[in-house]
């Protein structure tokens, strides 16, 4: 049962870890890629829930550099419900708009089929200046590929005399990440009993709040997301002070 949600204060920004929806589908004699399916189904779920209680920024971690190591039925499976949420935000749009949501997406574009790239191009292009809620798809995304990129693009900013060694600093390389102007998240959620982060905002997480409840994705409830709000609004942030 959803209880009252007033909240005295939420999380900025929320990362989601997508987890268990092999294990998910195993339990139920499915294919793995079934629980994709259904995870996906929770991605909306949650989203459109996190958006009407006021959360302003989430990140959804739906496919990292590693995963490509996934058998290639398992990957194809992954892209395609990429494909279809994508076709269905560009017939969504207008409602997308009306609640101001923003989609966007993070991660290396390299290895992408084309057509992906495409729709995820047209629709943060349509939806940047919408930014009420912003709702980031991390694909195809790593931590420290994303710490490497942002190192690069400063030591040609250096190389080319646009900034000065001495003037490299965290707001730097923090403006230097997909995430540039996105508050950190000061929450992560990873359903599914494990228990580590896995290269997801690796630099921007330094002082998150950890949320690792004991259920399945596909079976993540907007009860599970109050119960998390609630644990968050409990905990008492000092960020190294006292
Ligand atoms: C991790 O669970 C999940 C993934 C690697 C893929 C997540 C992708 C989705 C939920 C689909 C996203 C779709 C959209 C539209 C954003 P796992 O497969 O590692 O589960 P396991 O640990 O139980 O094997």
């Amino acid at each position: 049962m959803k209880d009252n949600l007033n909240f005295s204060f939420l999380p900025k920004h929320i990362g989601f870890i997508m987890d268990g929806n092999g294990r998910w589908a195993k339990q139920r004699g499915l294919e793995r890629y079934e629980g994709h399916i259904e995870g996906a189904k929770t991605f909306r779920k949650i989203g459109e829930f996190a958006a009407d209680i006021g959360i302003k920024c989430m990140t959804f971690y739906a496919f990292s550099t590693e995963n490509w190591k996934r058998p290639q039925k398992e990957v194809d499976a992954i892209m395609q419900l990429f494909r279809d949420y994508l076709i269905e935000a560009e017939e969504r749009k207008a409602e997308n708009e009306e609640k101001g949501i923003s989609l966007r997406f993070i991660g290396d574009r390299k290895g992408i089929p084309e057509d992906i790239i495409k729709l995820m191009e047209h629709i943060q292009s349509e939806s940047s200046s919408k930014n009420n809620v912003i709702i980031n798809i991390a694909i195809n995304y790593g931590g420290r590929d994303e710490i490497v990129k942002a190192v690069k693009k400063i030591a040609a900013d250096v190389k080319d005399g646009k900034v000065q060694i001495n003037d490299i600093d965290e707001k730097m390389i923090s403006d230097n990440l997909y995430t540039a102007g996105l508050p950190d998240p000061d929450l992560i959620i990873r359903p599914s009993g494990e228990y580590r982060t896995s290269n997801f905002l690796t630099y921007q997480s330094a002082y998150s709040e950890l949320w690792f409840p004991d259920v399945l994705w596909p079976d993540f409830s907007e009860d599970d997301l109050i119960e998390a709000l609630r644990a968050f609004e409990q905990r008492n942030r000092r960020f190294g002070g006292v």
